[in-house]
């Protein structure tokens, strides 16, 4: 459901600021620090409970403060700019605490939020997605997995929990067999299930996903394929219990959904050691806006996305062509660019986005 008006406080070096959205796109204009990126990470943070950025979650509320809010009533009607409408909040406090609500109601899980607002970002650092580590990767395939797949958050659970406790047996080097057969069992169904869930998704979004990688590179070189994170060869039971030695040595689970990865090539190459780190931005923006086409038409329900410094990140040519495919999608999107951007111009004959301006944590319309 997209954003209607957004109030975010003490969030970094916006301590008050409250905005009425456009329903469909809003560019955010500002110099270097003025708090563009603080806007969108106060959105996550209402979507997901958690930053894009990777600080100390006590840096996030602004200095010499206990506690952040952000606080948005959603639109509850496709492209409809209906009074009605749903309010969610979080409040997250110095000590750790968080507090959500929806509709006045305390909620016991953010993901009640984020199944509400769901939010996905595209941001500088994105290009880690390509050339990082696999858990970047499977955190892009599990947005949709999550979104798409609504039992998967259940399965996920209860393979963590389980994964913990195998763990921490492992840890011991002497540790029980018995003990580590009897958690490989509970493993077992839940990655299974997990894995299948993953596929199922992949099978679903890969039409999308293949005429968006053919959109923005022009041709069929960039290639997605999820990895299971084991053998698939064998069960993951069997494969946890042929582990067992090895696990012992190394002290943790080393296979399993876990490990999985979600491998982007380009002409058959890893596209980390292939791509151009500008291909890359693109094969990033290639997946994910696929990812909102495919989720918005399979749930009938609008994502609002965050692309922070789009200018930045991309040639004129490729930001035209991001622009051109926001507009099909009429997701709810948030753009942020520095002032000086001859880019800028571009974006707004594209989209015709409400703008803001924002001046040290200052937000205007
Ligand atoms: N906890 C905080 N309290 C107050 N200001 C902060 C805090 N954390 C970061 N800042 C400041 O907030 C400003 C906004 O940062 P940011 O949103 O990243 O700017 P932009 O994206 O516009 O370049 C920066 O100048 C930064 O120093
Ligand atoms: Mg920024």
């Amino acid at each position: 459901m997209p954003i209607h008006t957004l109030e975010i406080t003490n969030v970094r070096n916006l301590q008050r600021a409250k905005l009425q959205c456009s329903l469909q796109s809003n560019l955010i204009i500002g110099p270097n620090g003025s708090g563009k990126t603080s806007l969108l990470e106060s959105i996550t943070i209402l979507s997901q409970g958690k930053s894009f950025r990777n600080s100390q979650k006590k840096s996030i509320i602004s200095e010499g403060n206990n506690n952040l809010t952000i606080a948005a009533l959603l639109d509850d009607e496709f492209c409809n700019q209906s009074i009605q409408g749903i309010r969610v909040g979080i409040s997250k406090f110095a000590n750790g605490k968080t507090l959500a609500k929806i509709a006045s109601e305390k909620v016991q899980r953010i993901s009640e939020i984020t199944s509400l607002l769901p939010v996905c970002v595209i941001e500088p650092n994105s290009t880690e997605i390509v050339e990082g580590s696999p858990a970047l990767r499977r955190q892009v395939l599990d947005w949709g997995v999550f979104h798409v797949e609504h039992d998967f958050v259940k399965h996920w659970r209860v393979f963590s929990s389980a994964l913990k406790q195998r763990n921490a047996l492992l840890k011991n080097k002497n540790c029980d067999v018995n003990q580590l057969r009897y958690w490989n069992e509970v493993l077992a169904p839940a990655a299974e299930q997990i894995a299948q869930l993953r596929r199922l998704y992949f099978s679903d979004f890969e039409g999308e996903l293949k005429s968006s990688l053919r959109y923005f590179f022009n041709d069929d070189s960039v290639s997605v394929k999820v990895l299971d994170g084991w053998d698939s060869s064998m069960s993951f039971l069997e494969c946890l219990n042929r582990n067992i030695e090895k696990d012992k040595r190394y002290g943790f689970t080393s296979d399993g959904p876990h490990k999985a990865d979600f491998e982007i090539r380009s002409n058959g190459y890893l596209a980390k050691d292939y791509l151009s780190r500008g291909q890359k931005k693109l094969a990033v923006y290639a997946i994910r806006l696929a990812q909102v086409a495919h989720y918005q038409k399979k749930c009938s329900k609008r994502v609002s996305l965050l692309l922070d410094d789009l200018p930045s990140e991309l040639d004129k040519g490729n930001c035209e062509k991001v622009c051109k495919e926001l507009q099909r999608l009429e997701c709810q999107v948030f753009i942020t660019s520095i002032d000086t951007s001859n880019l800028n111009n571009m974006i707004i004959d594209t989209l015709s986005p409400k703008l803001f301006h924002v001046k040290h944590g200052t937000v205007t319309a």
